[in-house]
């Protein structure tokens, strides 16, 4: 078996973590228990690119319960946990001296080089054969495909020296390479590729731009958009994960202190709830009307980062959008103010001007935790090199919340391979009664008693007993 992690003597730390967390993760087990014999996903060859944490073991693990072929590797430099990758590889039943499990390519701390060839690992499949299936965080994997076509199509990958950021130069390079070995390896992956599933907002945005285009190449679903995934991830995911990524960098006190959350979608609201736990007096920044309103009834101060920033001791990002910090603010922050971002991608904060020659000596505390100091003296302290911290400082969320997540996942994945036929080149979410049901796996872990519709309650309300309850309409 093929594979690269950090240190496959973790393994037994690893598999210890992972039975664990299938305890807190029912929405996994009970797919396990429901398809584990008539293995929808027989003959699916994965490549998964996602976060390689002890839950996304579980994921793996039911995967492949499931009937798949898996091959994995980390959506982020530093998310993943290296016990988790080595357990994966070892298998439930392997040794380290005989690994028997899933060829992962990930370790914490990754350069972007080594990232991108990660991610090449995971769609080449061993004699000369490719991944089937994509399921994507953030949408590298797809992203690379889909460059790849192109680059075959026009003959020419993107000139390197053109790249308007280091990680789009890698990118290019690895196309340029690519080229040189094959001129039609990216068309057939794209070509076996029955479609992908993608987990987060930023992968969806693009998604639905690649649709708009009309240069998507294959049907995906927006896994982010079930309502048991961004409403309980991206909201009390972030919720537990924020602080506890800010107490592992820093441990500062969080209690009295001002922290600015900028974004106030799903992972802002649990990253304001997060930081206002701890006692901290927390300051909104929105574009939305609808977004800053909620904030504002939900008793937060909203006000623009320019207006607060030299009073605030954290500030975090949640936007999914670019440039939302710049350099100029981060010279007006407090001194040893902590920034860090929660948004998938490093572009919120400006990590590139920061970084520029001249602009402020950098000084490591310990991995991924950095200060800054600005000629003038002031310092702020930045988490992750802008990554998204609560997997590159802490452990990312916990079992339970990624259960539901991940059940999406493995219904998303089984959707599209076995009903291939039934979704065109677009972008879907999964059926309202498949979110419900995801609901409905983890209610008894929680001890939840649920009330069941009477016959005549349903007709007056114009429902089944057995649901959906909901219109496609309804917000949640
Ligand atoms: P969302 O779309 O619900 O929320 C983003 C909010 O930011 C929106 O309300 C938008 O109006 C606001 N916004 C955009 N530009 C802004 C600006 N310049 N200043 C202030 N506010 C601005 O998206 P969601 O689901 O909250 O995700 C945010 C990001 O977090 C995405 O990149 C997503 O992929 C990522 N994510 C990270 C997770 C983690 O564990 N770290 C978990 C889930 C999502």
């Amino acid at each position: 078996m093929d594979f690269k992690v950090a240190d496959l003597s973790l393994a037994d730390y690893g598999r210890t973590e992972i039975t664990l967390a299938e305890h807190e993760m029912p929405g996994l087990m009970a797919m396990r228990e429901q398809y584990g014999e008539a293995k929808p996903l027989a003959g699916a060859k994965i490549a998964g690119s996602l976060h390689m944490t002890i839950q996304t073991a579980v994921l793996i693990e039911t995967l492949v319960a499931l009937g798949a072929d898996v091959r994995w590797a980390s959506c982020n430099i530093f998310s993943t946990q290296d016990h988790a990758a080595a357990a994966v590889v070892v298998g439930p039943e392997g040794t380290v001296e005989n690994p028997s499990g899933v060829p992962v390519f990930a370790w914490k701390g990754e350069t972007l080089e080594e990232y991108w060839w990660c991610t090449q690992q995971i769609l080449d499949w061993p004699a000369g054969e490719f991944a089937n299936m994509i399921l994507d965080d953030g949408g590298d994997a797809t992203l690379l495909v889909h460059l790849g076509v192109e680059a075959e199509k026009t003959g020419q990958a993107p000139d390197p020296a053109t790249a308007t950021s280091g990680e789009q130069r890698i990118i290019f390079e690895v196309l340029q390479a690519s080229l040189t070995q094959s001129n039609d390896r990216w068309t057939k992956i794209a070509n076996e590729i029955k479609g992908v599933t993608e987990e987060t907002t930023t992968g969806v945005l693009r998604l639905y731009d690649m649709m708009r285009e009309g240069s998507l190449l294959f049907p995906a679903i927006n896994v982010n958009d079930s309502v048991t995934k961004s409403k309980f991830d991206n909201k009390y995911g972030c919720r537990h994960s924020l602080i506890d990524g800010i107490n592992r960098a820093t441990d500062v006190l969080i209690g009295g202190k001002v922290a600015v959350v900028c974004g106030y979608g799903d992972v802002g609201k649990g990253s304001a709830d997060s930081l206002r736990g701890q006692g901290a007096r927390v300051i909104v920044t929105e574009i939305d009307p609808i977004c800053a309103l909620q904030a504002a009834m939900d008793g937060y101060q909203v006000s623009t980062l320019d207006d607060v920033v030299d009073t605030a001791d954290i500030i975090i990002t949640a936007t999914g959008n670019k440039d939302v910090v710049t350099v100029d603010q981060m010279k007006r922050m407090k001194h040893n103010a902590i920034l860090a971002n929660i948004g998938h991608f490093d572009n919120e904060i400006d990590m590139a001007g920061l970084e520029a020659d001249g602009v402020a000596t950098r000084k490591n505390v310990k991995p991924q935790v950095d200060v800054w100091t600005f000629p003038e003296g002031n310092a702020i302290i930045v988490l992750s090199e802008g990554r998204l911290m609560n997997l590159g400082n802490a452990t990312g969320h916990p079992s339970f919340v990624m259960s539901n997540s991940f059940t999406n996942q493995v219904l998303a994945q089984i959707e599209i391979y076995s009903k291939t036929e039934e979704y065109p080149v677009g972008v879907y979410v999964l059926p309202k009664h498949l979110d419900e049901m995801v609901a409905r796996l983890h209610l008894d872990a929680l001890g939840v008693k649920l009330t069941t519709l009477t016959d005549s309650q349903a007709s007056y309300l114009g429902l089944d007993v057995a649901g959906p309850y909901k219109s496609e309409q309804y917000r949640y």
